[in-house]
């Protein structure tokens, strides 16, 4: 037997979970009592994560104990995974794995330290950006290292009626490099790319208003991380208009903060929120593992 037919057969026989889904009090996200990732999900509970990704957002999976085999298993359920441009960053023998961390190990980072210093959607630097990404926790800081999510569906319903106007119908480019080199936080550096890996990461352009196309809600898809100008704009209008959109992206009210929690596993959207790593200092260690799923052309 293959081993996708041996995933599905595992599905058809697996039992449903008794789990909660308690949504945040806050904008955006919820979390995901009772679920064990250990075991193979069943149709029908899929079916209601899946959902609840859609309605929330943001799910937190609490006490995952999964190994990066079933991490990445739970990922595929939800479409093809993306490898990252970072070889030196993925995970031996698991590729599918970026490692997010700050560790230094024999004078070499293990993974890539500020994968998001800067608000941003994973991927959007690619025709096809991501649909969502998990990120399962295997170290954490004592201090700091929270990521924080914004709602882009709630900065598109409230934004001013000048602005809306300013960016419907246009498009805006996005680059993998447009801030590559810039460190913010203490003891991170960025290697440089090679000429394979900048030929992977061409700019490409995306609508400034997307539509999501599972929920059929409209969201801001630009962010400071990616976006680089507004096509068809002078420089400097692009950016002013640009400087406007990322501070209306990112009001506290459609934020939500994840404090990361041991095992926890985060799993988000795209296409609905970016996000942002707030960083801890660099003597404190922190390790993540990110699987990224491919979505949909945006339109
Ligand atoms: C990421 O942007 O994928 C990483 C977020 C984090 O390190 O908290």
């Amino acid at each position: 037997m293959s081993a996708a037919s041996n995933a599905l057969s595992s599905i058809d026989s697996a039992q449903q979970q008794a789990f909660e889904i308690l949504p945040f009090s806050g904008a955006v996200g919820a979390e995901i009592i009772g679920l064990d990732l250990t075991r193979a999900v069943s149709a029908e509970d899929f079916t209601r994560i899946h959902r609840a990704h859609l309605d929330h957002h943001v799910l937190v999976f609490r006490d995952q104990r999964i190994t990066p085999e079933q991490q990445i298993a739970f990922s595929r359920r939800f479409g093809v995974l993306q490898i990252h441009v970072l070889k030196q960053f993925l995970l031996r023998g698991h590729p599918e794995i970026l490692i997010v961390s700050n560790i230094i190990e024999n004078g070499q980072n293990i993974g890539l330290g500020d994968a998001g210093k800067f608000w941003h959607s994973d991927l959007s630097y690619k025709e096809l950006p991501s649909l969502g990404s998990m990120l399962h926790a295997q170290e954490l800081p004592r201090e700091g290292g929270d990521t924080l999510f914004a709602d882009m569906h709630k900065a598109w319903d409230g934004l001013p009626e000048a602005l809306r106007k300013a960016v419907e119908g246009r498009s805006a480019a996005h680059s993998y490099t447009a801030r590559y080199s810039e460190s913010k936080f203490a003891g991170n550096w960025r290697p440089t790319l090679t000429a394979e890996q900048l030929a992977q990461v061409q700019e490409v352009i995306h609508p400034v208003v997307r539509t999501h196309p599972e929920n059929g809600r409209k969201a801001l898809f630009v962010s400071e991380g990616f976006t680089t100008r507004i096509v068809g704009l002078p420089e400097d209008e692009s950016r002013q208009l640009l400087a406007e959109l990322y501070a209306h992206s990112v009001l506290e009210q459609n934020i939500y903060r994840h404090q990361w929690q041991p095992h926890d596993l985060v799993f988000w959207d795209n296409r609905s929120l970016i996000h942002l790593a707030s960083g801890c200092p660099a003597h404190l260690r922190r390790k993540l593992y990110r699987t990224t799923i491919q979505g949909d052309a945006p339109f």
